[in-house]
């Protein structure tokens, strides 16, 4: 009897204090989730930043991604190339942190309303009919076709192409191997990239080509011949061929207009890469072995811009 007493307290005392911070929050109308904001990232690039935008009470997005963040666990972001997922860290009235992602291909509604939401300046009424390209969001056209299209699963591969160049050269002084385990750990995975890994240097600064040696690269016009001579700027071999010498042996794809990614070939004869902030893999976009870079599927990424060397003076950053 004294037992269900005390539970009865409990939950009645459980139950007025529910009551007193909900009437709390609710006089306080709208100032109640002032302190609250998400910010969305779409996890799409290897070479650049990540585009990132906020969302705070304002937002007409800002109830959906407050309920889903509640309510649907995180489930892992996706690795290789091209579309990733989404990461939405939240900062709290009180300076608290959290973050949630939503991997590729789970929870299409989820993810297309995240897509959508970078359109944080429509009106409620504005955003059933609207389309990205018309929202204002700074996403631009190829990016988002692109991410539609993997959200709904239809992922495009390359066949594995012939290759008539001529054959790799091996290097006479490059012993770099392939160690995902050096990469892929805390404190050194989210904070390095395909230019890092490509050029086998931790810098922890998520290295852009042409930052070291002063130059800002223009991100919205990425094309091959600015991103390898930006290369050639921090101190990379200009190479006709698969031919290194006594450098390493990196190789430059390009997702016109929208991205830049690096492979490094291993002393076991395969290339391998680390796309953006995901984990080093040896595998293509369709999950094959890569012994010919010129053959393999690079999903987006679909200009070749050629080879680079990689020797003891380059500067990277
Ligand atoms: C980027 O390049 C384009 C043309 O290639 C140019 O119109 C634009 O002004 C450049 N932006 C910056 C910030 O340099
Ligand atoms: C590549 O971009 C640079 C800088 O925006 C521009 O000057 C150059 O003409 C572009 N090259 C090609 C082939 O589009
Ligand atoms: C280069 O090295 C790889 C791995 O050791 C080997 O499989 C390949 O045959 C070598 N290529 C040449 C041209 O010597």
């Amino acid at each position: 009897m004294a037992h269900i007493m005390r539970q009865l307290i409990i939950t009645l005392g459980l139950m007025l204090s529910g009551v007193c911070c909900f009437n709390k929050k609710d006089h306080h109308g709208q100032s109640k989730h002032a302190g609250v904001t998400y910010q969305v990232t779409l996890d799409v690039f290897s070479g650049l930043e990540d585009p990132k935008w906020d969302i705070d009470h304002t937002s007409p997005f800002y109830a959906r991604i407050e309920k889903a963040y509640k309510s649907v666990p995180s489930t892992p972001l996706g690795e290789h190339l091209g579309y990733h997922g989404f990461l939405v860290k939240t900062t709290e009235t009180y300076g608290q942190k959290g973050s949630w992602t939503v991997g590729p291909g789970k929870n299409k509604e989820l993810e297309t309303m995240l897509l959508k939401s970078c359109c944080n300046t429509l009106r409620n009424e504005e955003l059933e009919t609207s389309s990205l390209q018309t929202c204002g969001c700074s996403l631009s056209r190829v990016v988002t076709d692109f991410v539609t299209r993997a959200i709904n699963g239809i992922i495009h591969h390359q066949p594995r192409r012939p290759h008539h160049g001529p054959p790799i050269v091996n290097s006479t002084a490059c012993t770099t191997r392939y160690e995902p385990h050096v990469w892929n750990v805390r404190g050194v995975i989210r904070r390095n990239n395909c230019y890092n890994y490509g050029t086998n240097r931790q810098t922890n600064t998520f290295a852009q080509p042409g930052r070291a040696s002063g130059v800002r690269l223009n991100t919205s016009h990425i094309n091959a011949t600015l991103v390898y001579s930006l290369c050639v700027r921090d101190g990379l071999t200009r190479l006709n061929g698969p031919t290194p010498g006594n450098d390493c042996l990196m190789a430059l794809v390009i997702w016109p207009g929208s991205d830049f990614h690096f492979y490094r070939l291993d002393d076991n004869g395969f290339w391998s890469h680390k796309p953006g902030r995901t984990a080093v893999i040896d595998t293509d976009h369709s999950r094959r072995r890569m012994n010919d870079i010129e053959a393999a599927d690079h999903g987006p990424y679909t200009v070749f811009a050629g080879y680079l060397g990689v020797g003891t003076n380059i500067n990277i950053n």
